[in-house]
């Protein structure tokens, strides 16, 4: 329940930091005080940072491997990093953005940062170099820390050097990239707090906080309402909490649709497994961050007026925790869907179908071209993909495309999983329309089975980001804890969504 003592911090700090990011003609208005990011390609062999030499770079350990970086400061004057490229590296937005990730991360305390554009043709045009490096460096400079010291600035700004004529471009690449980063820094935030602070109902003030300054209308249905509307599934999980769950509704109506799409997200806010409770090892630790999903369409929303989207987009956060109690739901019981399915819960801990169902159902009576759900859904899907990709799952080839297509340009990488249908047959009980509990093996295709169920034959992709949700240390711009995976992705393919044929 609220404890005064948890209330005290905000759950989205990040999102109230500006970092002043800007062009300029060349780096002679760098701070003294900052550091400058000099790449060297590992074939070449006359390259010199700050005066040395390969040779000399080489003596202090800089192969310029990809993503290598080596500090060297100077008296007076701002400090150089010597950022590795590999050899025979294809310059794509991804790289760009990983080795500005690995620069902001090799000068921790500098609150000045600058970056030169290459002057010889890459395949980027300055807008889409300027967004990487933006991107790179606002995530890799972003910190969720609830100890002292949490108001001090991570970053002040960065600077991005490249000529005259291209720097309008330029500036439209950061003010995206601006955009795009504060949002997944959101949804970091959300799914790093810890779950006695962000209750179901916090979730929605924090939904009410940012979504109507940008553009979103928010609606939220509490315990009452949730009755009133038959969604059987959330209420179910709900029973053995103390706190109320909340299913948000979001609507993002640009003028003129060209298509319209639904989100849904997972949104349990703690999973602790209920009466099948989890053991009290590494992972339940981590199921604060059950509500990643949530979390992700919400942040991604967050963005759509200012990338101009003009799909419309309907989010749903289904969220509520997931605990034991003596009002908690029992194996055995049957619930009632909001479409009207009924489900035998077989176990408690496979509650995230559960709120799913609901959200899905709900996105199909809106009418909308196409759904597509993003749940930390599955442990088998971590133990398939490990914590760099997540699987992904639906029942429309051009649809899955578009989310495929999304998640290579986001660098957030998804891959398809089959969706079986001779499994659904794991899934049938004897009292219920299904149970929610598969068998031992497939799990991640059980379980998207079972959402299938809600969807009614509607174009459909269902992303699992239970592996890449989270990461155990840093790698270029991806931080330790809550990754933000998804956010980019989403609001990327809601910008360039096409109705599926
Ligand atoms: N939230 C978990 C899935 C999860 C596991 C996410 C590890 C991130 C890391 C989900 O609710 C869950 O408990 N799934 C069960 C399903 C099973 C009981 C059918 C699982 O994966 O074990
Ligand atoms: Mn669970
Ligand atoms: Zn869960």
């Amino acid at each position: 329940m609220s404890n005064p003592a948890m209330q005290a911090f905000d759950p989205i700090p990040s999102i109230r930091r500006q970092v002043s990011v800007t062009v300029a003609p060349d780096l002679s208005g760098v701070d003294k005080a900052g550091a400058v990011a000099v790449p060297v390609d590992a074939t070449n062999k006359d390259a010199r940072v700050a005066g040395l030499d390969r040779e000399a770079l080489s003596a202090a350990g800089f192969d310029a491997k990809r993503g290598q970086t080596l500090v060297i400061p100077s008296a007076g004057e701002h400090v150089f990093v010597a950022v590795g490229l590999g050899s025979g590296e294809t310059v794509s937005a991804a790289l760009v953005r990983d080795l500005a990730g690995s620069f902001a991360r090799a000068v921790p305390r500098q609150l000045h940062l600058a970056v030169q554009m290459p002057a010889s043709p890459t395949a980027l045009t300055p807008r889409e170099f300027a967004q990487a490096v933006t991107e790179g460096v606002l995530l890799a400079r972003w910190r969720f820390f609830l100890g002292k010291g949490r108001e001090e600035s991570l970053l002040d700004s960065l600077l991005i050097a490249g000529p005259d004529e291209a720097a309008d471009e330029m500036r439209e690449g950061i003010r995206i990239g601006v955009a795009l980063s504060r949002a997944s820094n959101l949804g970091r935030d959300l799914a790093n707090c810890p779950a006695t602070t962000l209750s179901a109902e916090r979730m929605t003030a924090v939904a009410r906080e940012v979504g109507p300054g940008a553009g979103l209308e928010v609606e939220a249905f509490g315990k009452a309402a949730l009755i009133e509307m038959g969604c059987g599934g959330l209420l179910g999980v709900n029973l053995g909490s103390a706190e109320e769950p909340q299913l948000i509704r979001l609507h993002y109506k640009p003028e003129s649709p060209t298509g319209r799409l639904a989100l849904v997200g997972k949104g349990i806010m703690y999973d602790s497994g209920g009466i099948s409770l989890k053991p009290s090892d590494e992972s339940h630790a981590q199921m604060k961050n059950d509500m990643t999903g949530a979390a992700t369409v919400l942040a991604s929303m967050t963005v759509l007026r200012e990338l101009g989207c003009t799909t419309e987009v309907i989010g749903y956060l289904c969220c509520t925790d997931n605990m034991p109690s003596g009002t908690a739901l029992k194996l055995g019981d049957v619930l009632t869907m909001r479409n009207g399915t009924t489900v035998e819960v077989l176990n408690t801990d496979a509650e995230g179908r559960l709120v799913m169902a609901d959200g899905l159902a709900l996105s199909v009576e809106d009418g909308v071209d196409a759904i597509i759900d993003i749940a930390t859904l599955t442990g088998a899907c971590l133990r398939t993909f490990g914590v760099d990709i997540a699987g992904v799952m639906g029942n429309n080839a051009a649809l899955m495309a578009q989310v495929k297509a999304a998640g290579a340009a986001a660098d957030e990488p998804v891959w398809e999983l089959p969706l079986h249908r001779p499994y659904r047959r794991q899934l049938e009980s004897s009292v219920a329309d299904m149970t929610n509990m598969g068998g031992a093996n497939a799990g991640s295709i059980t379980a998207a089975l079972f959402l299938e169920e809600f969807v009614d034959g509607r174009p459909w992709a269902h992303i699992d980001i239970a592996g890449t949700g989270q990461l155990p240390a840093a790698d270029a711009w991806r931080n330790k804890g809550a990754t933000g995976f998804g956010t980019r992705l989403l609001a990327e393919v809601a910008v360039n969504f096409q109705r599926a044929v």
